[in-house]
Parts: structure tokens; sequence; C-alpha cells
């Protein structure tokens, strides 16, 4: 689970039908009490984190979180040796870090599967997932009731972004368009690769276009990732999903975001059915389960009894 692009279509099918069950009658499962997780966040985090935590819990599993403030890392250890060192105390670890790619490049010194949880602007695979369940779920669990999704915010630096757009890829009927924040559009290898994957090449408008809002199915909406932006100053958001907006989408639209929000969602509409991202938390977790499931029994260590 380092990378969003090696997932297809029969794993998503296994995953979705895993995760409708992943409660039996309401009641967390347990089945995974003698595994432990190692969740190391070297990058702040609120919902990923306390999501597998409560996953691998659900699971009947254990939680060893990883504090990167009062790590030996302050006296100068190498990522390799920390990760090694994690390694060693779990049988999955869940890693997030700030640079694009060091998370793949840490599976060569862990001994155990390591699942990521964003790296940089890269990607963030689980985020993904519960992504595209949500959208499953809310369209009759058939990904053909969907066609057109709206991307807004900030598209060049969202790894949530990239990532849900690569399981998008396995529905080349979706028609994608972007409303990015001034200067912050999806960059040019994103838009070539979105157009040589989907049947329609992608469009992107600007907030002065009349924009055909009623014709959404979903609307992704993203914050503006201000750490990550080189510039000193940055514009503030100039789009906001306020009750207004929700009088011109279709009554049946959903409104995502992966949280945190900052200002792009006004709190306004948090009790419209239509705004869905606290119901993708929930949906995190199931989809945290059924992952931690088929990987811990995937990836099954010996068991030493001493
Ligand atoms: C996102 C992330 O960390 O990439 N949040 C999340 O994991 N739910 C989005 C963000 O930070 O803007």
């Amino acid at each position: 689970m380092l990378s969003i692009k090696n997932i297809n279509q029969e794993f998503i099918e296994t995953l979705f039908l895993k995760a409708d069950t992943v409660y039996k009658d309401g009641i967390r499962p347990g089945g995974h009490y003698n595994k432990i997780l190692v969740n190391a966040f070297f990058e702040p985090s609120t919902r990923t984190q306390l999501s597998f935590e409560c996953a691998m819990k659900s699971l009947g599993g254990k939680v060893i979180n990883f504090n990167t403030n009062t790590s030996s890392i302050k006296k100068g250890e190498s990522l390799g040796d920390t990760i090694k060192t994690i390694s060693q105390y779990g049988d999955i670890m869940v890693l997030r870090h700030p640079t694009k790619g060091t998370v793949q490049d840490s599976q060569q010194y862990s001994d155990i599967p390591i699942i990521n949880a964003g790296d940089g602007d890269g990607e963030h695979p689980t985020q993904a997932l519960l992504d595209l369940y949500t959208i499953y779920k809310s369209y009759k669990n058939n990904m053909k009731n969907v066609v057109n999704i709206l991307f807004v915010g900030d598209c060049y630096h969202s790894r949530t972004i990239h990532s849900l757009l690569h399981l998008l890829y396995l529905y080349p009927h979706i028609c994608i368009y972007f409303l990015p924040y001034e200067g912050y559009a999806p960059s040019v290898e994103v838009i070539d690769e979105i157009s040589q994957r989907q049947t329609n090449s992608p469009i992107i408008f600007n907030k002065q276009d009349s924009i055909p809002f009623r014709i959404f199915d979903v609307i992704y909406v993203t914050r503006l990732q201000k750490e990550r932006t080189q510039l000193n100053e940055y514009n503030s958001p100039d789009i906001t999903i306020d009750e207004k907006f929700m009088e011109n989408i279709r009554e049946n639209c959903i409104i995502m975001h992966p949280l945190p929000r900052n200002e792009e969602i006004s709190t306004e509409i948090d009790k419209d059915p239509r705004a869905v991202y606290f119901k993708q938390i929930e949906y995190g977790v199931k989809i945290r389960m059924a992952l931690l499931d088929i990987l811990l029994n995937k990836f099954e260590k010996k068991l030493i009894i001493l």
C-alpha cells in the first residue's frame, strides 16, 4: 500500500465488499488481537492517525504511536535507522512524511509492510480509497451512476486529489473538471495523464466563467496547502461553498472534503444531506479495517512462542 498506482479494479471490489460487512451486527469484529500497528507520522494528522488507530483496535489489535518530537531523530538518527527500528516493534507500519517519495523509499529499511499515509504533495492512497468508497456508496454502489466530478481548491498540491484521480482512471467514462484557486491549477503532467486515461479531456474553469454547476454529481473541495507553497504570500481561497452556492447544485450532488477545512466550506452547510465530509470519516474507518484485515492476513508473520 505504498502507491495508489498499484491498485486494480479487482482489489477495489474485494475491499469494498469487506468494508460493507466489516461490522458484524454493529459489533467490532476483533480477530487480529496478536497484531501491533505502528503509527509513524512525521507530519501533523488528526483523522488519518486516529482512523488507523480506531480501525486496528476495532480489529482487536494494538497500536503504538511513534512521537517524532521526543524521538532519537532529535539526536541526529537517520530516517533509515529510525524506520528499521520502528519496524521491529510491530506487524504493520503507517507512515506519513512531508517529502514526496520518502514513504516509498522507506520500505527498503522496514522489515514489515508500510502503508503510505501521505507523502508530501505526492500520494495518500487510503484517503483515495475512502473517497472512492464514499462516491460509490452515495451513488447506489455503482460508479456508472457518476459522470461529472468537479475538483475545487488547491489542485496543484493536493495529494488527495492526485490519488483519487488515479482511482478515477479505472472509470474512463467519468469527466473531470477543475475550479482551482488562482495560481493552484493542476500540473501539465496531471492534465496530460487525465487526457490520456479518460474518454473526455479535463476542463479547467476559472471563477469568472459561467460554470454549469448543475451537471456535477460530485464536488470535491480542498484547502489551500499553505505549508507546501513556495510563495511567501499566497492568495486566500477565492471560492466558498456556502448556502448560496448549494442553491445552484443538484439535489443529489455530494460535497466532499478530505478535511481539515479552512474557509472554503462554510459550517452553515454542515447539516445539508449533500455535505458528506463527516461521512467520509466514518467510511474511512471501515475502509482501513478492511484494508488492515487484508494486509495482516497476507503478510502473516511467523509467530515466535517464547
Ligand atoms: C489531507 C491530507 O493530509 O492530505 N487530510 C487527510 O488526510 N484527511 C488533506 C489536507 O491536509 O489538506
